[in-house]
């Protein structure tokens, strides 16, 4: 024990078990702070092993007195802020809920720890690449000014500055890592990654004929989430508050992620487009498993994010391990473990 507390809100998601396992390491007390709607919820920290090592603690971002109460009886060392509306094509259906949860719920945290101690509560606010949008530069530096494309990358611009502005304004202890996407076999399945290595999984074992995509032009900067959260840690041991970008440096589209992933899971694909639509086809088998919809298309979309890590480089000395064909590997394998297992 290093006799340091820490509270992680968003404890059932895939960054939260992540972190929580690496600050059990260090040696941290872990709270883990769940909605109330997500118990059950906890199949990735008992997977990871750490379930029984966090103390949970209910907590709701849209209840004000309750983050207050939390605060003042927990009293961390360090908050990390992971909760969130994270799903950005939802936001474009629940843009208020999103706003509430993304942008008032951080409101009311820094509030809560201006009233119970300022000065010593650290604070770690996850921003996002989605903050850039429509960006307009390439790389994007913690520099680029934002143009977020969906009311939830709007939500997190908000949280961004209100984080910036608690530094500026009380001496709050209070660092934004802007975190490009990131992943793992804990991601959500309603996230591109894990949906296709998930139903590629499906297929394989013969549970599923097809998967179905929206833009597979879209390109993303992605890492794994595992490499991630140690900068997460690393922006709070630092003496003074900054904001850092952690990416990987290198952009790949929806498409180039799926060949790696099919590849992996031994599909070999051929592609047609017909009326606007892709369709890939596996050479093996004959058969067609992938198609686009259009009716996966975001309203409006982010064409292509590509980060420049290197304040974090020299600053904090992070750098990430995973390669993405190695996470692609890593995904691929245990959803046909995963997919065969539950298949029995
Ligand atoms: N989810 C999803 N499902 N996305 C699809 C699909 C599909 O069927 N088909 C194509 N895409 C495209 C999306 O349009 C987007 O361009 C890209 O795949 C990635 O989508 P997501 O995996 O849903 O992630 P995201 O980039 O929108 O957001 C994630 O990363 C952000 C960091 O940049 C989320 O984790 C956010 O919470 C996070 O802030």
């Amino acid at each position: 024990m290093n006799n340091r507390r820490a509270l992680i809100t968003g404890i059932t998601g895939q960054d939260g078990a992540y972190l929580a396992k690496l600050l059990l390491d260090e040696g941290y007390e872990v709270y883990g702070a769940y909605r109330r709607s997500s118990t059950g919820n906890l199949g990735r920290l008992q997977e990871l092993g750490v379930a029984d090592a966090i103390h949970l603690e209910p907590f709701e971002l849209l209840e004000f007195s309750n983050i207050l109460r939390s605060i003042e009886r927990i009293h961390p060392d360090e908050i990390y802020n992971l909760a969130a509306q994270s799903f950005v094509g939802t936001s474009f259906e629940l843009p208020i809920f999103t706003s509430d949860v993304n942008a008032l719920g951080v409101a009311r945290i820094l509030e809560a720890i201006r009233v119970v101690a300022q000065g010593d509560i650290r604070f770690y606010q996850a921003s996002t690449s989605e903050m850039f949008g429509k960006a307009a530069e390439r790389p994007q530096r913690e520099t680029t000014p934002f143009h977020p494309r969906s009311p939830y990358g709007v939500s997190k611009v908000y949280s961004y500055w209100l984080t910036v502005n608690y530094r500026e304004a009380f001496g709050i202890h209070g660092s934004n890592g802007i975190l490009f996407n990131h992943e793992s076999p804990y991601r959500g399945l309603e996230f591109v990654t894990r949906k296709i290595t998930y139903t590629l999984a499906e297929i394989r074992h013969g549970m599923k004929d097809l998967l179905e995509l929206g833009n597979i032009d879209a390109k993303r900067d992605w890492g794994y989430a595992g490499d991630y959260v140690r900068g997460m840690w690393l922006m709070l041991q630092q003496d003074t508050p900054d904001d850092y970008i952690l990416a990987s440096g290198e952009t790949h589209s929806v498409r180039e992620f799926l060949e790696l992933a099919a590849e992996a899971a031994e599909f070999h694909l051929s592609w047609e487009q017909t009326d606007g639509k892709w369709v890939g086809t596996d050479r093996r088998s004959g058969k067609t498993i992938v198609r686009t919809s259009a009716n996966l298309m975001r309203p409006a979309e982010v064409d292509e994010l590509l980060g420049d890590a290197s304040k974090a480089a020299t600053k904090l000395g992070w750098k990430p391990d995973v390669t993405l064909p190695q996470l692609v590997a890593m995904m691929v394998e245990s959803d046909l473990r995963r997919v065969r297992e539950e298949g029995r």
